[in-house]
């Protein structure tokens, strides 16, 4: 790797974000970190900016809406990578606009860390949110700015410690609901790791406007093979239900936020398949355990021992 770009992660106080910041400044990058200044005196957001300083990340005031902060603090590094959530996806345009007028920037990480959004069937309500990744990523590469993004799969902390069970707090150990045939492949990554892909990529001209994907073998589980591998750790075998896609598009439509995004994205990647039902051509994608085979991941078999 040629140089050690400096980095500026905004969104970095939310769920993968401080995973992104932890990475960045933990590979000895020079790490900035844009936090809004009333985040700043939130009690748990506030331990996690100390954190961050302790880390040796700069922490810069500002906010997606101040445009004069966004251009300020983008002029100070090379790569901007976004880990906003789901409810300021559009509102990205206004980091593009900053990313235009400051004019440096060699690498933009809008924030997707989830689908692949060009290639997804999702229903709705999942499907209107990943148009809107979909549509930022058009935007970008109308305005020529060089970009990553990071396809990186399901978050492990959100899926693996319920086995992917909607509405309970424990991994099932006596029943277990599997949507569909429970055969399509899904990805499941840690958060960690996420992290440290994204990081390895912010300068890796292989990565330079292309797709990262986040699909390590040994995290690419079917539903039915995650079960058997669960059950194999517990020593019990669970009662399995089996829920058709025509059920399931029906619970979707009745059921309430935010439950109905998590099963319609459920419906997206264990029914049909959206996280590995496509190959991975090098015109558009890179896989990250490929190019880093260094990186140790941690993998599902090991993420699922601690809950046993
Ligand atoms: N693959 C998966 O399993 C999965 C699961 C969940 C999410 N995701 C994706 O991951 C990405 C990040 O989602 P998340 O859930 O980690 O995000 P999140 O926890 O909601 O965090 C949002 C971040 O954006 C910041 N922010 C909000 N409004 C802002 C503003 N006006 N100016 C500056 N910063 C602002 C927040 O700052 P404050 O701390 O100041 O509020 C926070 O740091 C999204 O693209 C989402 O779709 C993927």
């Amino acid at each position: 790797m040629a140089q050690k770009s400096k980095i500026l992660i905004i969104g970095g106080t939310g769920y993968i974000g401080k995973f992104v910041v932890e990475a960045s400044a933990k590979a000895g990058r020079p790490t900035f970190a844009l936090v809004r200044e009333s985040t700043v005196s939130d009690p748990v957001k506030g331990k996690l900016i100390a954190n961050f300083k302790n880390l040796g990340v700069n922490i810069l005031h500002g906010d997606l809406n101040d445009h004069e902060s966004l251009v300020k603090a983008i002029k100070k590094v090379d790569v901007v990578i976004s880990t906003v959530g789901n409810f300021q996806i559009a509102d990205q345009v206004k980091i593009i606009a900053a990313i235009k007028a400051a004019g440096n920037v060699k690498r933009f990480f809008p924030s997707e860390f989830g689908n692949d959004v060009d290639r997804t069937h999702a229903v709705e309500p999942a499907k209107s949110t990943f148009e809107m990744k979909a549509q930022l990523r058009r935007t970008i590469e109308a305005e020529g700015i060089p970009y990553t993004y990071v396809s990186s799969n399901f978050f492990a902390g959100y899926f693996l410690p319920v086995l992917g069970q909607v509405g309970v707090t424990a991994p099932p150990r006596d029943k277990v609901t599997i949507l569909g045939d429970g055969n399509q492949k899904a990805v499941f990554n840690k958060e960690d790791d996420i992290g440290t892909y994204t990081i390895r990529a912010a300068d890796d001209p292989r990565t330079l406007n292309k797709i990262l994907y986040i699909r390590p073998p040994r995290n690419t589980y079917s539903m039915n093979e995650l079960v058997a591998l669960w059950e194999k750790k517990i020593g019990k075998t669970l009662e399995k239900t089996y829920v058709p896609e025509e059920q399931l598009l029906k619970n979707i439509q009745e059921a309430e936020i935010p439950w109905n995004v998590v099963l319609a994205i459920n419906h997206s990647v264990f029914v049909k398949g959206d996280h590995t039902n496509f190959a991975i051509k090098p015109s558009f994608g890179v896989e990250a355990s490929e190019l880093y085979p260094d990186v140790k991941y941690t993998t599902v078999e090991e993420y699922l021992s601690q809950f046993v």
